[in-house]
């Protein structure tokens, strides 16, 4: 069910959302329903809207700017991979988030070859609680591109950039110190 109004006032959300600023965009976004497209038969992580919490939440590990989260049981190899930046996968279940606004799921082998089987996701925290407004492989994106558009330089390293160096730069206006308690409403 989508709302045309308000997906026409939230066209700049991926900005507003880049930005970290909540400002604009009220939490009128209708949630829809998402279908698991995933065809293999091995491992996998489907999540849906109430699966995004608070970047603050302990579930969450920190390195660099970003939060790492494996609920399928690999936490552990997840954040190793992250910390010590290593060459190949991420283990199936790593959720990446640097942004509330903007999340990395690694999915089954063979979910998306053209980009290393993560699927990248939009959110919108708004109102408070997750509404995931656009989810996909390579037709994500927010207003500076795709998502493969600028990950895709890491590919080495699982298209995981964490430093704004390894794939295309975001803007340097950009600050990417998210503080939850301040950036994140489904913290308050
Ligand atoms: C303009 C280039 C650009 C675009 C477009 C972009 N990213 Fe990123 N992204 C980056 C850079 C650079 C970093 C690392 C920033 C840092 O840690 O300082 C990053 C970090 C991340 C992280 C934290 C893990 C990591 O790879 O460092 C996630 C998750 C992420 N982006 C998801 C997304 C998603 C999902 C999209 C599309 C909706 C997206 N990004 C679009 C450049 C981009």
């Amino acid at each position: 069910m989508n709302h045309p109004s308000s997906s026409a006032r939230c066209a700049s959300l991926v900005l507003v959302a880049i930005v970290g600023v909540a400002v604009g965009c009220g939490g009128d976004v209708a949630r829809q329903t998402w279908e698991n497209t995933y065809a293999g038969s091995g491992e996998d992580l489907f999540l849906v809207d109430d699966d995004f919490t608070c970047l603050g939440d302990e579930r969450w590990d920190i390195v660099g700017h970003s939060r790492v989260w494996n609920p399928l049981g690999h936490q552990n190899e997840a954040v190793d991979h992250a910390r010590q930046r290593s060459l190949g996968s991420y283990p199936v279940g790593t959720v990446i988030q640097l942004f509330p606004g903007e999340a990395s799921v690694k999915r089954g082998r063979g979910f998306s070859p053209a980009t290393g089987d993560w699927e990248f996701l939009v959110l919108n925290v708004d109102s408070g609680e997750s509404v995931i407004t656009a989810r996909g492989t390579t037709d994500i994106g927010n207003a500076a591109g795709s998502c493969l558009s600028c990950h895709g330089g890491a590919q080495a390293f699982d298209y995981a950039c964490f430093t704004n160096t390894s794939c295309v730069p975001l803007p340097s206006f950009i600050n990417t110190t998210v503080v939850p308690a301040d950036d994140d409403p489904r913290c308050r």
